[in-house]
């Protein structure tokens, strides 16, 4: 083996990234693997939406291609997509939001590592919400900086505590990141515990960064932006993007709207990293977030629908427990009246009844007995997803 394909070879970062994908995960690998090879898997682990990009949308990426949208873009973003994201924010909260507090970025991921590159240093703590999407710790990990972890409890629908968060700020806290409406639980931050949330954020001297790409898929009440919520913006940054709400997961856009010193700074992050997004996705964006309304609607109703569908149908059956989400695209279903393990659970269930559930425990102890379905798939196969677990239920 050549000295070159030692570890020795590469960076300390490269080592922190290298981690396993824990038992939770290898259920979700095996069942795609027994998809490509043909098998009759009901994939309910995906947290891709399988609806398509609005064709108008679509159009308008290729009509921007056509006329040669296709080259470099100012690292901050095109002023367009800028600007309709600050009328976006303008239009939804009491606070005004203009286009230099808008940065854009290829999607939630890159802004999310661009934004904890500007505010942390190796070695300092960030305060996170556990049920915690999965992306979060591999970010943490390439900064060097420590995950301090607050529990949200099944009890409480897996709303954090307000106490709990702020009793987890300590000596070496540089931010707080939460993410509301949340995945896996689609569990909602009610605005009187963002806005003391923030304040006390603030008199410590410490950033608050919220995480809203399921804003706009809220069911049964409105989202409410940490931006929406806070008396003062000093220290709150807000991420949002097109991947899940306009089933663009694949175009890569994500935004943040932060104040002018931290834009500044994310401008020269980005120059150095990415050098800008492409010219015609951010066009294509811009005219997305400026005639969703449509769009948005429907798929957010045909997700409530599959939501009610799922849900009904689950609660019929002996044992299980669906725990209706007010928001998102998934539903925690609770196993603790069948089984002791959940990753075992979930094994059982692909071998036996070729479903493919995500492990409540690939986002942490607090949903660990839960599985996490997901609905971003037709309602014949979600059905046949329910009858296939109910199979298996009742056949232990
Ligand atoms: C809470 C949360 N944040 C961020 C992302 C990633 O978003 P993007 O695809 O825009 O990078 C996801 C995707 O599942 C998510 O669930």
């Amino acid at each position: 083996m050549s000295e070159f394909e030692d570890d020795d070879a590469f960076s300390a970062l490269t080592a922190r990234l290298d981690t396993e994908s824990g038992d939770a995960w290898l259920v979700h690998e095996r069942a795609q693997e027994m998809k490509k090879r043909g098998e009759d898997v009901v994939m309910l682990s995906i947290g891709d939406p399988d609806f398509r990009t609005p064709d108008p949308i679509v159009d308008n990426a290729v009509s921007h291609l056509r006329v040669g949208r296709t080259h470099y873009s100012p690292a901050l973003g095109e002023i367009n997509l800028r600007r309709a994201v600050a009328d976006y924010e303008t239009r939804t909260s009491p606070h005004r939001c203009s286009a230099d507090e808008v940065s854009i970025f290829p999607g939630v991921t890159a802004a999310l590592y661009a934004v904890l590159s500007c505010l942390v240093d190796a070695g300092d703590e960030v305060v996170v919400v556990e049920p915690m999407y999965v992306g979060y710790q591999p970010i943490l990990n390439a900064l060097d900086a420590t995950a301090t972890v607050v529990r949200a409890r099944s009890a409480d629908g897996f709303e954090p505590r307000l106490d709990d968060m702020m009793a987890a700020v300590g000596a070496s806290t540089r931010v707080m990141l939460v993410n509301t409406p949340g995945n896996p639980t689609g569990a909602m931050i009610p605005p009187a515990t963002l806005a003391r949330l923030a304040e006390h954020c603030r008199s410590r001297g410490i950033w608050l960064v919220c995480d809203e790409v399921y804003s706009m898929f809220t069911f049964d009440k409105p989202h409410i932006s940490l931006r929406t919520a806070a008396d003062r913006l000093d220290n709150v940054v807000v991420i949002d993007g097109l991947s899940k709400s306009h089933a663009m997961s694949g175009w890569r856009i994500g935004w943040v709207v932060a104040p002018r010193a931290l834009t500044r700074r994310l401008g020269q992050f980005a120059a150095m990293s990415m050098f800008g997004c492409p010219q015609f996705i951010q066009d294509a964006a811009a005219f997305a977030l400026n005639n969703d309304e449509f769009y948005v609607r429907e798929m957010r109703n045909a997700y409530r629908k599959r939501r009610d569908l799922v849900c009904d149908r689950l609660d019929s059956i002996q044992g299980v427990r669906a725990l209706r989400p007010d928001s998102g695209m998934f539903v925690m279903v609770d196993i603790s009246a069948l089984h002791t393990d959940d990753v075992e659970f979930a094994r059982e269930l692909l071998d036996a009844e070729k479903v493919s559930l995500l492990p409540g425990s690939a986002f942490g102890e607090s949903t660990r007995l839960h599985l996490r379905l997901s609905l971003a798939q037709g309602e014949d196969e979600l059905i046949r997803g329910c009858e296939r677990i109910e199979r298996f239920v009742s056949s232990r």
